[in-house]
């Protein structure tokens, strides 16, 4: 009896049955592909939007901004960006804001947060530079400008910013600075050349001693014929043997076959940190696959499949930096923008082909490593080391950033300003003079022989 009436029952609710059935079902899976996405590295569907340009690669590595309860911290920014804002002298630092006399100017615009002016995912409203605040945002608290300065008269505020001030690193362009290099050669004669020390301040502290094939100390079984261009690379030549890339990083004894970029820091720390600050490995820094052609937004050579290490512009066992390979020929086996492209055609290029073949003086040609891996001279220890910069991020926007340590190197800075100033010389990688002019070095000269009078 019970029975018949249950079925009867069960047979009318069927339908409604199977919804509540399949509504459970649906949910449980959700969850389950929701939980998975926030611990696994696909948290792509908690993302408000496309994360911008300089951050998108590691947009999946939401902790290195996100607190779990406490929204985004400034400590976070610091901790990646701090040391490079210092090291340029940033023009707005928090401590001119602590300044009684200018915290009035903070109720326009919290100047002392990060986020007041570069929040992320909003593609929509983010500018170059992860800059998310009106282009004339400079008005906020400089609006009497033009009472100080009467040469700035009549200028709107969209355009204080680019080539005649940036926000946070005027290194190459404040007034004392402009003042100094008045009146230059457009092209000097003779270029400065910082010329690489490793080895002398390797010496220092490690025997010298030529090694061969006969002294290797690989252990039994490895192929040897893979190592053999090590005989003849300047490492072999400085005694560096092949367990010094090749062991385990945590027992120092077992071989390992294709080493990674922990295995070059023992050495070239610096090297390295570099690398893992900048678009190409800064993936690596945060723990996650390497940076690949296939996930780049900027245009890549079709079917490139290359991923981002050490070995993608040195080539294992040789590491030689004397050919093209390392600083013109292992780009462009990647980029490929219109920039990238035009490179071959530049007076640059003429003169680094010269340098290669020996037919000009070393230092005198430019690759695409002279700009965007400049040499640096830093002291440490008391000494005074040459590193070679892998962050290519560091010295390449705002653009005026290469000014001093890179085109001042051959270049006057009126020159070298206008040259940065024209968008059509990035598109042709500088082979025209420059057709725009900057009138900043002209401000600076007549206020300076006003303030003489
Ligand atoms: C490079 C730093 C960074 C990373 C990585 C990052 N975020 Fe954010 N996120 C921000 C900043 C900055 C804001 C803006 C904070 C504010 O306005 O207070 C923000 C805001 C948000 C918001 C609030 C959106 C809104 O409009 O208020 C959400 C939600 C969010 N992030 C989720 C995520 C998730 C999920 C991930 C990882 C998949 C992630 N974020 C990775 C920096 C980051
Ligand atoms: C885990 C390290 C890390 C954290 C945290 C981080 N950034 Fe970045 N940021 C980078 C790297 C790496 C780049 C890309 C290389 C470059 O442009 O210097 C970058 C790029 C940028 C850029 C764009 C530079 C350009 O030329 O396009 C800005 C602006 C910026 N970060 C600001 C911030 C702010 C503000 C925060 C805090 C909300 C923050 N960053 C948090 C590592 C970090
Ligand atoms: C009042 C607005 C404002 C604030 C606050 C601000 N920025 Fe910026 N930031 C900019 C602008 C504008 C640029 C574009 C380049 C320029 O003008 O300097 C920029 C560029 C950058 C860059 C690109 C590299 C460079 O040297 O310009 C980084 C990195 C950066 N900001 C990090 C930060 C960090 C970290 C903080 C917090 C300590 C911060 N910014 C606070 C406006 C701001
Ligand atoms: C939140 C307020 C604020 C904003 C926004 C702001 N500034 Fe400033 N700026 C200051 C303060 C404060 C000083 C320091 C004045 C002093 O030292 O007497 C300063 C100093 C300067 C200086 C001279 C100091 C130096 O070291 O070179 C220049 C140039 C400058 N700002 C340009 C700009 C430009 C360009 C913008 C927009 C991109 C801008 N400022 C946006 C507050 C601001
Ligand atoms: C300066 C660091 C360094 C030194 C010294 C070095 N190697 Fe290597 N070796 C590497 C790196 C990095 C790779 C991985 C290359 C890659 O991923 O393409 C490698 C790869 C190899 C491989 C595997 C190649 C393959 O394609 O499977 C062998 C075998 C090898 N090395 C043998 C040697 C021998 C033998 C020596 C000493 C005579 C030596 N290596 C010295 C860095 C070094
Ligand atoms: C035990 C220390 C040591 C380790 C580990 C090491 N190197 Fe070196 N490296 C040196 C020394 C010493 C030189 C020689 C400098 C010179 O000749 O001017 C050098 C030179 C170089 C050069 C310049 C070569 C030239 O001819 O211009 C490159 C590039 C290089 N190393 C890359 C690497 C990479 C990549 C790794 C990791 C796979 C690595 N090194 C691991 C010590 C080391
Ligand atoms: C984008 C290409 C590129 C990548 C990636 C790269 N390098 Fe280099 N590296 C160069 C170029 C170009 C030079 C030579 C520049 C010069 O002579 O001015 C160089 C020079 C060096 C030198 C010689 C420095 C000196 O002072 O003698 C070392 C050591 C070195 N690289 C190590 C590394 C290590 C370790 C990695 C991986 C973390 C790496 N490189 C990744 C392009 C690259
Ligand atoms: C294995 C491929 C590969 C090689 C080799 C390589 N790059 Fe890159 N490079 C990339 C990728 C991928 C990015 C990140 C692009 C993106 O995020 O859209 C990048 C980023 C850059 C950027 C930053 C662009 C930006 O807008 O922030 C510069 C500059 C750059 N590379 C210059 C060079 C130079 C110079 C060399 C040679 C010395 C070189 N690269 C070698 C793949 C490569
Ligand atoms: C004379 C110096 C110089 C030389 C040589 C040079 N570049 Fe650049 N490169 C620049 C400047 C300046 C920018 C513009 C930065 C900006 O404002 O976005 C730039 C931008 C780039 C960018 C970013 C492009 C973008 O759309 O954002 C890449 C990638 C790049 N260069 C790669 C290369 C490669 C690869 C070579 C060699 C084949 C090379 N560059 C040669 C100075 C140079
Ligand atoms: C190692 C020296 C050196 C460096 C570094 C250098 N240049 Fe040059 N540049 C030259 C030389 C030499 C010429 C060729 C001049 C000639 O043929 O009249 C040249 C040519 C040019 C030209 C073409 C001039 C014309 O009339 O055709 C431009 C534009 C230019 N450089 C801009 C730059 C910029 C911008 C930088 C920095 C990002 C830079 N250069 C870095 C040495 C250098």
């Amino acid at each position: 009896m019970y029975i018949d009436k249950f079925l009867l029952w069960t047979w009318t609710n069927i339908k409604q049955l199977l919804l509540w059935l399949s509504w459970i079902l649906v949910t449980l899976l959700l969850t389950i592909y929701l939980t998975h996405s926030l611990l696994g590295q696909d948290k792509s569907d908690f993302l408000p939007g496309e994360g911008s340009h300089g951050h998108y690669q590691i947009e999946m590595a939401c902790e290195a901004c996100h607190t779990t309860f406490d929204g985004v911290k400034q400590e976070a920014c610091l901790d990646c960006h701090s040391a490079e804002l210092e090291a340029v002298d940033d023009s707005h630092p928090n401590h001119k804001f602590a300044d009684p006399r200018n915290a009035e100017m903070l109720s326009m615009i919290d100047a002392q947060k990060c986020i007041s002016c570069h929040v992320e995912h909003r593609p929509g409203m983010t500018r170059p530079m992860g800059v998310t605040v009106p282009a004339d945002f400079c008005i906020y608290c400089h609006k009497d400008i033009a009472d100080d300065r009467p040469s700035h008269e009549g200028m709107p505020f969209d355009t204080c910013r680019g080539a005649c001030h940036n926000y946070h690193d005027n290194k190459a362009l404040y007034e004392d600075f402009l003042v100094k290099n008045l009146n230059q050669e457009d092209t000097y004669g003779e270029p400065v050349t910082i010329k690489r020390n490793f080895m002398e301040i390797y010496r220092l502290n490690h025997p010298m001693k030529r090694l061969t094939m006969k002294e290797h100390d690989a252990p039994e079984g490895v192929n040897l014929e893979k190592g053999h261009d090590w005989e003849d690379s300047s490492h072999a030549n400085a005694g560096v043997n092949c367990m010094a890339c090749h062991a385990n990083q945590a027992d120092r004894t077992t071989w390992v076959d294709k080493p990674d970029h922990t295995g070059c820091q023992n050495c070239h720390d610096l090297e390295v940190s570099g690398f893992l600050a900048g678009r190409h490995g800064m993936r690596l820094a945060e723990g996650l696959s390497p940076m690949t052609t296939d996930m780049a937004r900027q245009p890549m050579k079709a079917n490139a499949h290359n991923e981002l290490n050490c070995m993608s512009c040195h080539k294992a066992h040789q590491y030689s930096t004397v050919q093209r390979h390392t600083a013109v020929d292992s780009c462009l086996k990647c980029h490929d923008d219109e920039h990238s492209r035009a490179y071959k055609a530049s007076p640059h290029f003429r003169l680094w082909n010269e340098e290669v073949k020996g037919q000009t003086a070393k230092g005198n040609g430019v690759s695409c490593a002279t700009c965007h891996l400049p040499r640096e001279v830093i002291k440490q220890g008391g000494l005074k080391r040459t590193v070679v910069q892998h962050n290519q991020n560091l010295n390449l926007r705002p653009r005026q950033k290469m000014a001093r340590d890179v085109c001042m190197n051959c270049h006057g800075l009126g020159f070298t300003l206008d040259a940065l100033a024209d968008e059509e010389l990035v598109r042709n990688n500088y082979s025209d003079s420059p057709s725009v002019h900057i009138e900043s070095l002209e401000m600076a000269e007549k206020r300076m022989s006003k303030n003489k009078k």
